[in-house]
């Protein structure tokens, strides 16, 4: 297997995810480990992250003596490649002009076993303020930016690798061409790792940490929790208690879809409570988005915590299992030596309050590795491949106060753009749709008669992150044919709108 060591660039677990994605088994351990306790011979390769600090800093980390003196075969990134050519002897120096974003290289050596597969000029990910001035004597370069940046260099007489830019980043268009090339060709490296060898291995896991005690998973209707439920079930079947917090706030039909999926497969203790007149009293009166996000979490907090204590109490339950993918881990800086981004209601909280240990099955995976988990475990393609949906719900997709009534419409116009999105083979090809009920009203025709009704917004989204996005440009036809479906099937709707807006300078939802 290979080692990633981590020196905190917020990258780190996309080098293991692109590992994964060549079928290689990798492990990611922090810079400051102890390797003389270490078993550093098991390992075929290592791969050094990038990280934030300045290579030819007195403060800067050095690299790993013990790793080096192994001659196993080495890739560097960004900061890795920067301090080795530090401690080589080559010059490091803080750029006049800085790289960030997508940018084309060229390669000087074209025949490189570790750029097989490219092109001579292609796209990466660059995000350094440093770059290397002066290569040690030891090294030749490969590649070259368009701003004549060293992008990518080899030592002449040991297997060491290095790179300025972020192959594991998605913007590196060829990044799986080279980790192939260094992990299977060059280092002779696996394959020995696919979603099914992750299944098996994480099951015993879960098997050998929770023995003959209880688990307590909270159900939220989404992918992640559905795919926990499902991996937990494999390893530990009855003794897994789901509780379900039905606030009423889901798309039309989706909770019964996903309690009658839970059901019908699977055969542990399922816990339902129908809260949904608690939320829509909770939210009688309130305008304001955030006042309206507040209410709902709290109050789905405070029913799950009663119901949640209910089972601890009676049934000796000793686990708290939680739907936490890698994103939410990096965002609460969870995630080894990365910097803090913004806190998440996923990670920590619960537990202290239930004092309960901590299972996450998903911690360490990536949206698309969960999709492909849940495929794994034989549950049904439609529920996989749902966009993602807020927490709240469709609380922040009626504008202003939340009425029962227009929760009930929004259902209905929304289920109308689902269903033709799965018709013409779109849903998978954009990456969230949704109605947004909007309570103005404007004059229309409906056979013969005046309307004086409301507004349906129709919202499709390409985005890889959701932190920027596109208007999805669906073809004319097909956004006639969802808006006169809607007009015509939805009652006290007259008029439905596209909203052409990106994000940013928009959000994703509408509050
Ligand atoms: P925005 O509107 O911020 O949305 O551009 C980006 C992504 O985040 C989702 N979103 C939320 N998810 N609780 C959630 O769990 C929320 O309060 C929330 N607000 C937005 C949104 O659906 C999109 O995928």
């Amino acid at each position: 297997s290979v080692l990633i060591i981590d020196y905190g660039s917020q990258l780190t677990q996309l080098i293991a995810k692109r590992a994964r994605s060549v079928g290689v088994y990798s492990e990611v351990v922090p810079y400051d480990t102890l390797w003389t306790e270490f078993n550093v011979d098991s390992y075929r390769a290592f791969i050094i992250s990038g990280g934030p600090m300045s290579a030819s800093d007195a403060t800067a980390i050095p690299l790993p003596q013990t790793l080096l003196r192994t001659e196993k075969p080495m890739l560097f990134i960004c900061y890795g490649a920067q301090r080795l050519a530090h401690e080589l002897g080559g010059l490091v120096e803080s750029s006049q002009k800085r790289e960030y974003g997508s940018t084309v290289i060229t390669l000087t050596v074209t025949d490189d076993p570790l750029f097989r597969q490219w092109p001579e000029e292609s796209c990466v990910l660059m995000s350094h303020s440093d770059h290397i001035e002066v290569l040690p004597s030891d090294c030749m370069p490969l590649a070259y930016t368009n701003n004549g940046v060293l992008a990518a260099f080899k030592h002449n007489h040991k297997p060491y690798y290095a790179v300025q830019f972020h192959p594991e980043a998605e913007e590196t268009v060829y990044g799986n061409a080279l980790f192939e090339n260094f992990l299977l060709t060059i280092c002779g490296e696996g394959p020995n790792w696919s979603m099914q060898y992750y299944l098996e291995e994480e099951v015993k896991v879960i098997r050998q940490c929770v023995g003959d005690q209880l688990v307590l998973l909270g159900l939220s209707g989404g992918v992640d929790s559905l795919v926990s439920a499902a991996i937990l079930h494999r390893a530990i079947g009855k003794q897994l208690y789901c509780v379900f917090v039905d606030h009423g706030l889901m798309r039309l039909h989706e909770t019964q879809q996903v309690q009658s999926y839970v059901q019908e497969h699977f055969d542990f203790n399922f816990i339902q409570v129908d809260a949904s007149q608690q939320f829509f009293s909770a939210l009688e009166g309130i305008i304001d988005p955030e006042e309206k996000r507040k209410i709902v979490g709290k109050l789905f907090i405070d029913t799950f915590l009663q119901v949640a204590t209910e089972q601890i109490h009676q049934h000796h339950v000793t686990f708290l299992a939680q739907g936490t993918i890698y994103s939410d881990v990096i965002e609460s800086a969870h995630g080894g030596k990365s910097q803090l981004i913004k806190s998440h209601h996923n990670v920590g909280g619960l537990p202290e309050e239930l004092s309960l240990q901590l299972i996450e099955p998903l911690r360490y995976l990536f949206k698309d590795e969960v999709r492909a988990l849940g495929l794994a475990l034989g549950i049904h393609r439609d529920l996989i491949m749902r966009h993602p949906f807020p927490g709240p719900g469709l609380t922040i997709r009626v504008l202003g106060e939340v009425k029962e009534s227009y929760v009930k419409i929004l259902q209905l116009a929304d289920n109308l753009l689902i269903e033709e999105l799965h018709t013409s083979g779109w849903y998978e090809k954009v990456s969230q749709a949704f109605c947004v009920f909007a309570p103005v009203k404007s004059v229309g025709v409906k056979g013969d008669n005046r309307s004086y009704e409301y507004t349906i917004v129709i919202r499709i989204i390409q985005s890889d992150d959701f932190m920027t996005g596109k208007f999805a440009k669906l073809p004319w036809d097909l956004l006639e044919k969802i808006g006169a479906r809607i007009v015509n099937e939805v009652a006290h709707v007259s008029r439905v709108v596209y909203d052409i807006t990106n994000k940013p300078p928009a959000t994703v939802e509408w509050e």
